[in-house]
């Protein structure tokens, strides 16, 4: 049976290496150019454990998006696909390299992007795919992937909601040419922020570092390659930066927590998706509630249970109300749709009308308004994200609440 940690007690008895390693990185101090070494360990053990031949760690996963779009060299006049929901983050990366975000529409039952809304997309402009896990599942990728390789777009999966889910046999994160993760306080694992890239291809993997790290020359892909040695750095005609980065660098402190938290991963994943089992068995005789659908070939890793509203006699605040009023626990709602956030609705963006009206680009200048996603507009404000990282003293209660709320709609209590 799957570990499911009783209470908030036994949680945190389990952390038992991540103080160990913390202690370590305290014992060996801070210095310039030299640490304990977690950020290597992490970096070669999280390549390996997602079957990819390297990894690059960073702040967190929003940087992570943007290291990858510069290793692919998105820059002005280009066009990056994304689903319109998804955190605003991945939309912002493409603006921050002034380049056009274009929505894509959502699948309505499994709710990830969906492949014929990108194929009515694509233009000669188009340099980036940017598939989003959401809720801890792939979207569709074979189509994706043919697309893509049929017009030399590079795909980039943000797998920031994704740990160890599966697509046909696969590994969710070794499919795209990269991908991205996110270690922020409410992923499978966390440091409380914190991100991670993966690719197999050298020269975006080191085309990543730079990115995180300043343009340093020096930097290579290598596990923990994140400074320049000293004697090299010391040298007044040392010539730091052949390009343009950011820093993104993740703290030591940051990689042993993280060492240790990869070091759980799969009892971490499993604890999640034995809640996801939970709210199954519950929402299983409800026919007003449909959770996300699953494709055969799919492996889901429930970085949430979401569920979609199926009827027009409960709205979606009644039924928030309803759990908490049977002493559940508030419930989350979905995103708003990208290209509805008022930044992108009045293109809040650099001032000067870039990335759209931007001189370089030669396409039709997008206009994030309602519409442009219609299946994604439907479906968001129906949408509900049940945790899955309850405890099983907050699971039971939680549960209760849901099953009770479900039941009152139902006129059977
Ligand atoms: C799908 C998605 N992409 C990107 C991010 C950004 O990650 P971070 O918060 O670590 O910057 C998040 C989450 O927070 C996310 O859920």
């Amino acid at each position: 049976m799957a570990w499911w940690p009783e209470n908030e007690v036994e949680l945190n008895a389990r952390r038992v290496m991540e103080y160990e390693y913390v202690r370590e990185v305290l014992d060996y101090g801070w210095h310039n150019t030299r640490g304990p070494g977690f950020t290597g360990r992490l970096e070669a053990a999280f390549a390996e454990r997602f079957g990819a031949e390297y990894a690059c760690s960073h702040s967190n996963g929003t940087a992570t998006m943007h290291s990858c779009l510069m290793a692919a060299g998105v820059g002005p006049g280009d066009e990056v696909i994304i689903p319109a929901l998804t955190a605003a983050s991945t939309a912002f990366a493409v603006i921050h390299q002034n380049a056009v975000p274009v929505f894509a529409d959502l699948d309505a039952d499994t709710f990830e992007i969906d492949a014929q809304s990108i194929r009515e997309r694509i233009t000669e402009r188009t340099k980036a795919i940017i598939t989003v896990a959401l809720y801890g599942m792939a979207p569709d990728m074979d189509p994706i992937l043919a697309m893509a390789k049929e017009r030399g777009i590079v795909v980039i999966e943000d797998n920031a909601q994704c740990y160890l889910g599966e697509y046909k046999g696969r590994i969710v994160g070794s499919i795209g040419d990269m991908a991205s993760f996110s270690f922020q306080g409410s992923k499978h694992i966390t440091c409380g922020d914190g991100g991670i890239t993966i690719t197999s291809d050298e020269r975006l993997a080191e085309g990543i570092r730079k990115a995180a790290v300043l343009g340093y020359a020096t930097l290579t892909a290598k596990p923990g390659a994140t400074t320049v040695p000293k004697e090299i750095r010391q040298d007044p005609a040392f010539e730091r930066h052949e390009r343009l980065g950011w820093n993104y660098r993740m703290p030591e402190i940051c990689s042993a927590v993280m060492l240790a938290q990869l070091e759980r991963l799969d009892e971490l994943v499993a604890w999640r998706c034995a809640v996801a089992d939970g709210y199954r068995e519950i929402l299983g005789g409800c026919d007003w509630l449909k959770a996300q659908v699953v494709p055969e070939g799919v492996k889901h890793s429930y970085w949430a249970y979401a569920v979609k509203l199926d009827t027009e006699e409960v709205t979606w605040h009644q039924l928030r109300d309803k759990i908490v009023e049977f002493g559940g626990e508030p419930v989350y709602g979905a995103w708003r749709p990208v290209h509805l956030e008022p930044v992108f609705r009045e293109e809040r963006f650099y001032g000067k009308g870039c990335p759209n009206h931007c001189p370089l680009y030669k396409g039709t200048p997008q206009k994030y308004e309602a519409g442009l996603c219609p299946v994604t507009e439907r479906i968001q404000p129906r949408l509900f994200q049940f945790r899955t990282n309850y405890t099983r003293d907050r699971a039971g209660r939680q549960f209760d609440a849901v099953a009770k709320a479900t039941a009152y709609f139902d006129g059977r209590l």
